[in-house]
């Protein structure tokens, strides 16, 4: 297997796995509409790696833009991180997520089929779980009881992809995803939110950085060990390596179904919580300062506690995660402190 399209390739976690599929060998072929991203990442990842890509700018609805791509270039794999992921926005533009998300998914599949192309690795979440009060979170628990637009549109997609592979010989991976942050250590890639950050590290590190004047921690009454919110937080290299390992399973011999499909979701995590304050004391120790943050009011839908099983992607994948939440908060650290506006620095 050799070359492989990633949508989305030019966002948080397309581009630190594009990097490290170039450094296992692969070629890459990104497809990205910028939509929450900029072509200086796309630099970015040329200066990290050494090594040169192909992009194609457009839309993954497109299905025109699609059929090129797969006429232009032998694929052998297609990883989809393209979507919309800002729980907030989805409440507010539920259209816009469904369309999105869901139609991407269904023009994509549909190529891939006109190609005869049959090997997907899918973005998903841990919010796919829903609202469960059991711990850790394991790939054997139902799914669905999705709090929001956004979740539920990976649920959604989850459920058409086992659907798919059920009647077809599409073979699929779904990763789920636990706490994403981190940046590459080199400290020129890392996330770079538009507007106000939806997740916990960023917004850190724009406070730390001066961007933004104070954290608000919701809720500090949790019946946890500091009363705050405990999560599974995964370093974004080590996430991305976990794609290298998923495209590797495709070849080591899958259990097919009668029509030659595969469905199988399998977590992303490190297998361990993190409070809150816990993230607070890395990061201020990563920047040598305090951060200015409050403690007010439970935000509604979160959940006290949230981490992953991991003996699955361990024996499945042969995937481990293996830097620490300190390695976490001085990778963020080094990027935002060096790129205080991220790309636009
Ligand atoms: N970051 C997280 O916390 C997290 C957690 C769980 C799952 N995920 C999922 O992982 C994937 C990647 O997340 P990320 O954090 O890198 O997000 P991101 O926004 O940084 O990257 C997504 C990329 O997809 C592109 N895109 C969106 N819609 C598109 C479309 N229709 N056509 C072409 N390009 C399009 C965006 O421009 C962006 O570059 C998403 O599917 C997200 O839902 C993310």
């Amino acid at each position: 297997m050799n070359k492989i399209l990633v949508t989305g390739g030019a966002g948080y976690i397309g581009s630190h796995t594009v990097v490290e599929l170039l450094a296992a060998g692969y070629e890459v072929v990104i497809l990205d509409n910028f939509v929450n991203s900029s072509d200086k990442s796309l630099e970015a990842i040329r200066k990290v790696s050494g090594k040169n890509f192909d992009f194609v700018k457009g839309d993954v609805r497109d299905s025109v833009v699609l059929d090129n791509i797969f006429k232009a270039h032998e694929i052998d794999a297609v990883i989809h991180f393209a979507g919309l992921k800002a729980v907030g926005e989805s409440v507010q533009k539920p259209l816009e997520y469904y369309d999105n998300n869901l139609i991407s998914t269904l023009h994509l599949l549909e190529a891939m089929k006109k190609a005869g192309v049959k090997k997907f690795v899918f973005s998903s979440s841990a919010t796919v779980y829903g609202e469960t009060e059991v711990y850790p979170f394991d790939e054997s628990f139902p799914i669905g009881g999705t709090t929001n637009p956004y979740g539920t549109t990976k649920y959604m997609q989850e459920l058409m992809l086992k659907d798919i592979s059920a009647t077809s010989d599409l073979q699929v991976i779904t990763l789920r995803y636990f706490n994403p942050v981190g940046a590459h250590e080199s400290g020129e890639m890392g996330e770079d939110p538009q507007g106000i950050p939806n997740n916990l590290c960023p917004f850190i590190t724009q406070v730390l950085v001066g961007r933004r004047d104070k954290l608000s921690v919701f809720g500090g009454d949790y019946d946890t060990k500091d009363g705050t919110c405990i999560r599974d937080y995964i370093h974004v290299v080590d996430l991305a390596k976990g794609h290298v390992c998923a495209l590797k399973k495709f070849d080591s011999g899958l259990r097919l179904n009668e029509n030659g499909g595969y469905f199988d979701a399998i977590n992303l995590g490190t297998g361990k919580g993190s409070s809150v304050l816990d993230m607070i004391a890395a990061f201020e120790k990563a920047a040598g300062k305090k951060l200015n943050y409050e403690v007010v009011d439970r935000r509604a839908g979160d959940i006290a506690v949230c981490y992953a099983k991991t003996d699955k992607a361990r024996e499945e994948l042969g995937f481990v995660a293996e830097k620490t939440v300190e390695d976490m908060a001085q990778d963020s650290w080094r990027w935002q402190s060096t790129h205080p506006k991220g790309f636009n620095s």
